[in-house]
């Protein structure tokens, strides 16, 4: 099992269970695991000192979050970069710029304006496939996002087999069951790019408190998709069933007609604080240790490279 992690921001909640928490739950469950940190991937958007401070920053973030290195390999995708520049090289001639350019994600931007496009950019889609053929990996749990990257990923595999032999294991998507979390604001999904609807995992319990506070709230005995969106965060971040019992109780009075969104916002709040500063003290006793992140990285790099110079 393998999977990236773009380097390029603070996590958000809706990153920790939309993303990290379904892969937690993987974790274990494969022979073997493997997340790297894609910090060539980040390139094309981000400039590099940018994508230098996030590498380091999502290791201890992911560790804090429960990510084990004893169970997973973690590595910065930038350590394995030459074999990952051959096999893109060596899978790029099994693709033509045509059906490049039919890569969902590549045609808004690319297709557009390629005159604006950066050509790093046009060959994510085929880095993405070399980071998974690399460690010929079976199972890739990525969001729904990432899925038309992985059809790619798989057509390559398949025609470089057909060439030479079978040498990849057909990547099978593993589409995580996916919540999208609105934004606090009410419009569109919460995001890193509209910091006031979004709860980042560092942010402090005052801000959590105003940003809450400050929040979207539905009309008596209404359902929104807001409200929908952020109870079931709610029960994601409970600590035990009876905070999600406590739950429940408050929406079925909310959905009685009663005005319970003050009591709703009180206990979201409290979850949302309580599981922050949850993260932000065992990310702390973790970076206490100045070596700990480059202790992780090194030893996954070195299976990384060992699996990449096999693939080759
Ligand atoms: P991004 O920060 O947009 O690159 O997203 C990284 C990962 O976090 C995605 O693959 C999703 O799994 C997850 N994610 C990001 N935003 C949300 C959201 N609003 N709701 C649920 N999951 C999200
Ligand atoms: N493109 C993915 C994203 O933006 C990150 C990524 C890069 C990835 N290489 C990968 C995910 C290989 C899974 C497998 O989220």
């Amino acid at each position: 099992m393998l999977t990236g992690v773009r380097p390029t921001a603070d996590l958000t909640v809706a990153n920790y269970v939309g993303g990290v928490k379904p892969f937690l739950e993987l974790q274990g469950k494969a022979t073997r695991a493997f997340v790297f940190v894609a910090d060539l991937h980040a390139l094309p958007d981000h400039e590099p000192e940018v994508v230098k401070k996030y590498s380091r920053a999502v290791v201890l973030d992911y560790l804090a979050l429960g990510l084990d290195p004893d169970v997973t390999t973690i590595y910065l995708q930038s350590a394995i970069g030459e074999a990952l520049g051959l096999l893109t090289m060596l899978l790029a001639r099994h693709l033509t710029v045509a059906e490049l350019l039919r890569v969902p994600t590549l045609k808004d931007k690319v297709k557009g304006k390629p005159e604006h496009a950066n050509a790093a950019l046009f060959l994510y889609p085929v880095l993405m496939a070399s980071d998974i053929l690399i460690q010929r990996a079976r199972r890739v749990p990525v969001g729904e996002d990432q899925v038309a990257h992985l059809e790619l990923a798989r057509r390559l595999a398949r025609a470089f087999n057909e060439a030479y032999g079978s040498v990849f294991p057909v990547p099978a998507v593993h589409q995580m069951k996916t919540m999208r979390i609105l934004s606090l604001k009410g419009e569109g999904k919460m995001s890193k790019s509209v910091p006031a609807g979004a709860v980042f995992l560092t942010d402090a319990a005052k801000t959590i408190a105003q940003k809450i506070q400050a929040a979207e709230t539905a009309t008596e005995g209404v359902m929104t998709p807001s409200l929908e969106s952020h109870a079931a965060l709610a029960r994601e971040l409970a600590p035990d069933a009876a905070a999600k019992a406590e739950i429940e109780r408050i929406i079925d009075a909310h959905l009685a007609g009663k005005r319970v969104m003050g009591d709703f916002k009180a206990l979201f709040t409290r979850f949302l604080t309580e599981f922050t500063a949850a993260f932000q003290e065992r990310r702390a006793d973790i970076a206490r240790d100045a070596r700990r992140v480059d202790d992780v990285l090194e030893a996954g790099a070195r299976a990384a490279r060992t699996g990449a110079e096999a693939t080759l």
